[in-house]
């Protein structure tokens, strides 16, 4: 039934069930196959033919931004611009310090370590993690009480790469030793409609321009629900027409699945609604906010509001957040008199130095 649909994951940009093996199969393998983010693959670029150069491995490198982005594929091009292997781990798999030790230990000169969620690290790993940056070393503590010894070790020059949906997050001395920062933005709609025709191309789906700019519009900047959303653009197309997705088939699988014109799921229109109806538009902390759509602060702030203030619908202000008369008329409200226009000029995300959303 239509209203077992659960939009949330429908629409998320996290991974859900389904997607690994999509995600996997839909990879570039090159950075010559990754669309957009043009800045980040210039000066990707420029790291990584100066280190081919010298015959070095690249600086460490912290890959921030929000979910579904290209970050984990980001990693494995990395790696296979070095012709290197990359060894995959995570920072909730890190619990204890030996954990670490043991992946370090068994990297070969040019390894790239990838640690995704690395702001997730606990505190013993994250410490040796930084003299194994910085120095290529960790010391190894064997047994307990008076009588242990720290063990040094060396560790072969690798390349940490390391990914984050927060780095806010990290700790200073985390951050302060990657050599390069890349921090991913939400895809223009353009963009979008590429990363659609290169996965409709894998897949064999047929898909016209305009089908393709429709579903392209409510991804929410984001390639992997591209990639959802034009599968079950699919499904549609293949169950009640010929399997052709034009324009109309795309609108109306789109309205099946209830994904609104910017591509808002229904956490995002409650976030909305209970600071427009709830707070008369702000300004509101966060963990308000998430108490009043009953989520984790975390949820709201890393998934929910860089879509928002991207849309142009929630500004970030220093006494909390603000609806814009933008959210207020997607609600089908009137905005009172003051409500924030836009948002040009809003900080969309505190640690991003210099870059404006628009
Ligand atoms: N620039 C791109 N060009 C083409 N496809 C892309 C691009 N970026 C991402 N994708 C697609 O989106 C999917 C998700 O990307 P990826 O897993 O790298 O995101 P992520 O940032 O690591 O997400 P998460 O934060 O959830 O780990 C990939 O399988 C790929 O198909
Ligand atoms: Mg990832």
């Amino acid at each position: 039934m239509m209203d077992e649909v659960d939009d949330r994951d429908f629409m998320s940009a996290s991974v859900v069930d389904g997607d690994r093996d999509l995600d996997a199969g839909l990879r570039p393998s090159s950075l010559g196959d990754f669309i957009g983010q043009p800045r980040v693959r210039e000066q990707l670029e420029l790291v990584l033919h100066a280190a081919r150069a010298r015959g070095r491995t690249p600086d460490h490198i912290l890959l921030s931004g929000p979910p579904g982005l290209g970050k984990t594929s980001l990693a494995m091009i990395i790696a296979s611009e070095m012709g290197a292997a990359i060894r995959i781990t995570s920072g909730p798999a890190l619990e204890r310090a030996g954990d670490l030790a043991a992946m370090l230990s068994n990297l070969v000169e040019g390894d790239v370590l990838f640690i995704d969620e690395i702001h997730r690290i606990a505190r013993p790993a994250e410490e040796m993690l930084y003299l194994a940056m910085e120095d290529f070393r960790v010391d190894v503590v064997v047994g307990k009480g008076p009588g242990a010894t720290s063990i040094p070790l060396e560790v072969a020059p690798f390349t940490l790469v390391g990914a984050t949906t927060r780095s806010g997050a990290l700790t200073g001395p985390l951050r302060d030793r990657f050599g390069f920062t890349a921090h991913m933005e939400f895809y223009e709609t353009d963009e979008l409609v590429r990363v659609l025709q290169r996965s409709a191309g894998i897949l064999g789906i047929p898909i016209d321009a305009d089908a393709a700019t429709e579903v392209a519009g409510r991804s929410r900047g984001t390639p992997r629900i591209a990639n959802r959303l034009l599968r079950r653009v699919r499904d549609f197309a293949e169950v009640r027409g010929n399997g052709h997705v034009d324009l109309a088939a795309a609108r109306a699988a789109l309205k099946v699945y209830d994904v609104d014109d910017l591509g808002l799921d229904r956490l995002d229109r409650a976030v909305l609604g209970a600071l427009v109806r709830g707070f008369g538009g702000g300004p509101v902390g966060v963990s308000t906010l998430a108490v009043a759509v009953g989520e984790e602060p975390a949820t709201v702030e890393e998934v929910c509001e860089p879509f928002l203030v991207r849309a142009g619908m929630i500004a970030r202000t220093p006494r909390g957040r603000v609806a814009t008369a933008g959210a207020w008329h997607h609600l089908g409200l009137q905005p009172p008199a003051g409500a924030i226009d836009q948002v040009h000029g809003v900080r969309a995300r505190e640690d991003d130095a210099g870059t404006l959303f628009n």
